[in-house]
């Protein structure tokens, strides 16, 4: 099985601030996107490594020849940074799994577990079941609240055969869908996405005091289990 990894890392992380991305910010010593793009290189089915980031930052960014990792610019949005690098890659995949920048903690039994959905299936992603209540509300007020059987919260890496991605990608451009990851894009075309357990671990960093748990908890969520 030949896999290609896309990591968007074209965000400029509002919610998160600062002068330095959070993509970049250290984790284990490293820029975070450093650190992620290696542990997947860890990996021995992972052909191709294609992040996205930000046209400004391309040009300091080398590329070395053979090697499993490229560069491209990213887009405005998610979904845009993620078909830039789709189509820089090339077709020669079985697979494609799509990874967030800034989740440092995903771990590999997950990842090989959503390799086997997706190829069976068509696409999967690992989610969690919602703790909180969850309210709607109008104007400050609470409207209703909603029933949270059925809903989960999305994590990464997402995974698909590279068909699939490639068919829910080209027919969310024809619709002009932007949609804020794969695995809902792939569904809305009807694609079968399997769920399969996430990890309370693999948070996303989206304020400081994600990275500050993250770095606090460094040794004890990034071992495998
Ligand atoms: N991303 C991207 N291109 C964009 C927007 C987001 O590649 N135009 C990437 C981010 O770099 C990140 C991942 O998508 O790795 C998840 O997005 P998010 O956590 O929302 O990051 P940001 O969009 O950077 O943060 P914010 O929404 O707070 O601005
Ligand atoms: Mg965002």
């Amino acid at each position: 099985m030949s896999v290609l990894v896309i990591i968007p890392a074209a965000g400029s992380g509002t919610r998160f601030g600062g002068d330095i991305p959070k993509q970049f910010q250290p984790i284990a010593g490293k820029p975070m996107v450093q650190y992620v793009v290696e542990r997947f290189l860890l990996s021995g089915l992972v052909e191709r490594i294609v992040v996205a980031v930000s046209e400004a930052l391309l040009t300091t960014v080398r590329q070395a020849p053979g090697d499993r990792v490229q560069f491209v610019a990213g887009g405005e949005t998610r979904q845009q940074s993620v078909m830039n690098a789709f189509k820089a890659a090339g077709e020669d995949f079985d697979v494609v799994a799509v990874h967030d920048a800034v989740r440092p903690f995903f771990r590999m039994p997950t990842f090989e577990a959503l390799l086997d959905a997706a190829r069976e299936f068509g696409g999967a992603l690992p989610a969690l079941p919602l703790i909180d209540t969850i309210h709607a509300t109008r104007d400050g007020r609470l409207a209703a609240t909603v029933d949270r059987t059925n809903l989960v919260a999305a994590q990464t890496p997402q995974v698909f055969r590279y068909d699939v991605l490639r068919d829910a990608l080209e027919r969310a451009i024809a619709e002009g869908f932007d949609g804020t990851d794969e695995a809902g894009v792939a569904a809305r075309y009807g694609y079968d996405v399997r769920v399969v357990a996430g990890d309370p671990h693999n948070i996303k960093i989206t304020r400081p005091e994600d990275l500050a748990l993250a770095q606090t908890h460094f040794e004890e969520w990034s071992s495998e289990g």
